[in-house]
């Protein structure tokens, strides 16, 4: 299949499970985004009231109804047109947020949006989702003002978008017993495209293409863009606590999330 084709399949798999996803997350999103997606994503979005924000592969709208509560104007775009209804399901009517269906891989329809018309893009758990991400790379770079930033999360490339092995083992060392959780990895310089399921029970898995470091960031520097910030927001120790079983929150050492600023440089 090429890129176009890889799209078209990973849209109807959106629409598909865009139900289960909406309830999964409901009106705030799922702990993963409640704990260190929304945190990290607005520590580095650093948001005042007024200015205007993108969010590309919205989802069911969480994390751009938290923007918009934070007083900024939202355009919230998504290619799955369920997923855009049931965003706009749970969005008030007076919200200061707009959703459209919109490819992101679709350079020419993302342009439409308004060349330097925005002050933010924001780009959540969704660059991984997507065949090709050049074409989102070279808009952004058109559609920011000039001192604007794209703020992106992403599995993060080196623990969490590699298929890894989730490890837990037992040792008596010297009378202590140590219950100790790992991860264990195959590859990540060249991975082909998997399929998975982002949640338990998911009723259909999609493809994730993983893509390391170096490459994630490439497309986005081919484009103009320097990084001027990352986080990589993990679990605690407390969360491990309290944790069961085979879950990241058990491997509070080990970040499964990957926050970044992207700007352009003066010229
Ligand atoms: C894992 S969900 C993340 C949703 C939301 N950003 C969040 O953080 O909860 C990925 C989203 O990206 C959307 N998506 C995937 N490929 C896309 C594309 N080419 N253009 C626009 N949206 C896309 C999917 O429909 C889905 O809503």
């Amino acid at each position: 299949m090429d890129e176009k084709q890889l799209d078209d399949e990973g849209r109807a798999i959106w629409n598909s499970k865009a139900r289960f996803w909406d309830a999964l997350h409901g009106d705030s999103g799922n702990i993963f985004h409640q704990r260190l997606i929304e945190p990290s994503v607005l520590q580095l979005l650093d948001l005042s009231a007024g200015e205007r924000v993108l969010d590309i592969g919205c989802g069911n709208g969480a994390l751009a109804r938290r923007i918009a509560k934070l007083g900024a104007e939202v355009e919230a775009i998504d290619f799955s047109p369920k997923m855009i209804e049931l965003a706009q399901k749970r969005s008030p009517a007076r919200t200061a947020i707009t959703y459209n269906v919109v490819d992101a891989t679709d350079e020419s329809a993302l342009l439409r949006l308004g060349e330097r018309s925005y002050d933010a893009i924001t780009c959540t758990m969704a660059l991984m989702d997507m065949p090709a991400i050049a074409p989102l790379f070279r808009a952004a770079s058109q559609l920011l003002k000039k001192k604007g930033c794209l703020v992106f999360a992403t599995a993060h490339p080196a623990f969490n978008s590699n298929n890894p092995i989730f490890l837990r083992e037992k040792e008596d060392r010297a009378g202590v017993v140590l219950d100790r959780y790992a991860i264990k990895l195959f590859a990540y310089l060249d991975m082909p495209p998997v399929k998975g399921s982002g949640a338990p029970g998911e009723p259909m898995p999609h493809t994730y293409y993983h893509r390391p470091l170096s490459a994630l960031l490439a497309d986005a520097f081919a484009a103009g863009f320097v990084l001027d910030a990352l986080l990589e927001p993990a679990f605690t120790q407390e969360d491990a606590a309290q944790a069961e079983g085979l879950t990241w929150a058990n491997l509070w050492q080990i970040p499964p999330v990957l926050t970044g600023r992207l700007r352009l440089p003066p010229r």
